[in-house]
């Protein structure tokens, strides 16, 4: 529907994208990856936001970091991800979509035990992405079954589904996420 509007006032479509891809994570998204995964030793959300998918984290985790590129007033602002040389166990963020190559690049780099990204159910295929896969093949990917509206506009337009690395694992298994009406009604209210 913004989108149709959008096209009437002659603008493009891509002038809708939030600044620096700023789209944060519904809860129920963030409790899918962590329903059926478990992580073990610290986490870096290196491209934190306002901390929306963070405090999610917090709730099952002590030990979470948070850093973001842009000062949104939560975590440490001004860090970023892509130049960054510090390791950690676990990276797990909803990264920005035109840098999401990079971050799968340079999350497989820094992460010591497992990276996990939201990244769109298309970013399973493409020629480039495909030779990075048979290198690096995720250990999960975690399918959210509806679409996934961020910014509560409705008529969300894409599938998503957290990809899963693990250091030392090669198959690659998928997972659905059992996602409850009730999650859904509660993100729609907010
Ligand atoms: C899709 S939003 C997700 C925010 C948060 N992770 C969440 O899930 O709610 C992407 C975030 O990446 C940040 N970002 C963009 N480029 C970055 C970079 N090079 N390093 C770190 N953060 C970056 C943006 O400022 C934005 O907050």
């Amino acid at each position: 529907m913004v989108n149709e509007q959008y096209k009437l006032l002659g603008r493009k479509v891509e002038d809708l994208r939030q600044k620096e891809d700023f789209y944060p994570t519904p809860k129920y998204v963030t409790e899918a990856l962590l329903n059926n995964y478990h992580f073990t030793g610290k986490i870096w959300e290196p491209a934190c936001g306002d901390g929306r998918l963070s405090e999610v984290l917090l709730q099952h985790y002590k030990d979470v970091e948070s850093s973001d590129l842009v000062d949104r007033g939560y975590g440490q602002g001004g860090v970023d991800f892509l130049t960054s040389t510090k390791t950690a166990p676990n990276i797990i963020t909803n990264p920005p979509f035109h840098l999401a190559y990079e971050f799968i690049v340079q999350g497989l780099k820094l992460s010591e035990k497992c990276l996990a990204l939201l990244l769109p159910i298309r970013y399973l295929t493409g020629k480039k992405r495909a030779k990075l896969y048979a290198k690096f093949p995720p250990a999960k990917v975690i399918v959210i079954p509806n679409k996934v509206d961020f910014l509560g506009f409705g008529s969300p337009a894409m599938e998503f589904a957290w990809f899963v690395w693990e250091k030392g694992v090669t198959q690659t298994t998928i997972t659905w996420a059992d996602v409850q009406d009730a999650d859904l009604k509660e993100k729609r209210e907010k």
